[in-house]
């Protein structure tokens, strides 16, 4: 009875000190350095949330027009917003996935990550931005390529949380103490499950220890001496340690769609955190619907009645792979 009375009191004192607190508005910088505008979809949610509250949002990305439409301030320096197209221009992430080859080899993946640094950082406006005496009071990184932004959180000396945008990806998770063991955890640019046998398991670990030394070479030999560099004469702190600093985590994934994992209480999972309300379906949209099957399988038809199907229907890239040549498609081909 007591403890309820002081808990009354306590969240009483809380929602008045929210209603004063309202009154000013914090200042949130939000950094995605991803290379498809999927990486911006949480930020733009979150933006126009906190647009919405009152809160004043600026946004770099590589995709203009984004942090405009979910009321920020955008920031999309020249520099990166070409070399981000020059690098994806002839992608097919999703065919390849479809086909069970890895999205992008580890090679571009890596030129990636201080290459787009390099382009952001070199940017006259990014330049101008850094002098233009700005402060803010929270930075919100995204978890893929988060180091190079780092370099920001050092300059605004301010606090920073992460969105982890690609859910799969649980390095930056573990940067900050919570398990990823290498056993149970698919690697998330390999088509692994959690049911793996001895040798999928060996090889998941090879590609986990791979994927870390990698990143630990970029950070060291390319992120370090370009944030160096950019941030003035006495350099940035150590990037593996800034790495392990961050406040707060958004986990874009959630128990019902990756994997359940029991996390350390600063992370969140907040997947579809984009999601608006449903709307019941159009006329249109329910006959396309009931046909979608037939459509998305179309082009796999073929590949299906070859000696070696490979897995490239829809049903295949989410859970299973497709059986050999179904009885049913036997049948209407011939
Ligand atoms: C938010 O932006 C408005 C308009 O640009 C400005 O007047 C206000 O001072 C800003 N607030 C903060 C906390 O920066
Ligand atoms: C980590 O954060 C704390 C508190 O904000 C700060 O004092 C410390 O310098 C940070 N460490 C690094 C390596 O950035």
């Amino acid at each position: 009875m007591k403890y309820s009375r002081i808990s009354t009191l306590f969240y009483l004192l809380m929602m008045f000190s929210d209603l004063l607190a309202g009154v000013n508005s914090d200042s949130i910088f939000m950094i995605t350095m991803g290379g498809t505008k999927s990486h911006t979809v949480p930020f733009a949610a979150l933006s126009r949330a906190l647009v919405a509250r009152g809160h004043n949002v600026t946004m770099l990305s590589a995709f203009p027009g984004v942090a405009e439409d979910a009321g920020a301030e955008e920031l999309c320096p020249d520099g990166l917003v070409e070399y981000v197209n020059d690098f994806t221009k002839d992608w097919d992430l999703l065919g390849s996935r479809m086909k069970g080859d890895p999205p992008i080899s580890p090679w571009k993946a890596l030129q990636y990550g201080y290459q787009v640094c390099e382009a952001t950082l070199s940017d006259p406006l990014t330049k101008h931005f850094l002098h233009s005496g700005r402060n803010f009071d929270l930075l919100l990184l995204d978890g893929a390529y988060s180091a190079c932004a780092l370099g920001f959180v050092h300059h605004f000396s301010a606090p920073y949380m992460l969105i982890n945008t690609v859910g799969l990806y649980l390095a930056p998770l573990a940067a900050l103490g919570n398990p990823e063991p290498f056993a149970i955890t698919p690697f998330f640019n390999s088509g692994y499950t959690e049911k793996m046998n001895v040798m999928q398991r060996m090889a998941n670990g090879a590609a986990h220890i791979f994927c870390r030394a990698m990143h630990w070479l970029l950070l060291t030999f390319t992120i370090q001496p370009i944030l160096n560099k950019a941030f003035g004469p006495s350099g940035v702190p150590s990037v593996l340690a800034m790495q392990r600093n961050a406040s707060f985590v958004l986990q874009n994934g959630h128990s019902s769609l990756t994997y359940s994992r029991a996390y350390l209480p600063h992370v969140a999972e907040v997947a579809c955190l984009h999601c608006r309300p449903p709307r019941p379906l159009t006329k249109v949209t329910q006959r396309l619907w009931l046909w979608y099957p037939t459509v998305a399988c179309c082009p796999c038809l073929k590949q299906l009645t070859t000696p070696s199907p490979r897995s490239c229907c829809p049903y295949s890239a989410i859970t299973t792979p497709m059986p050999p040549k179904p009885r049913l498609m036997d049948t209407q081909l011939s």
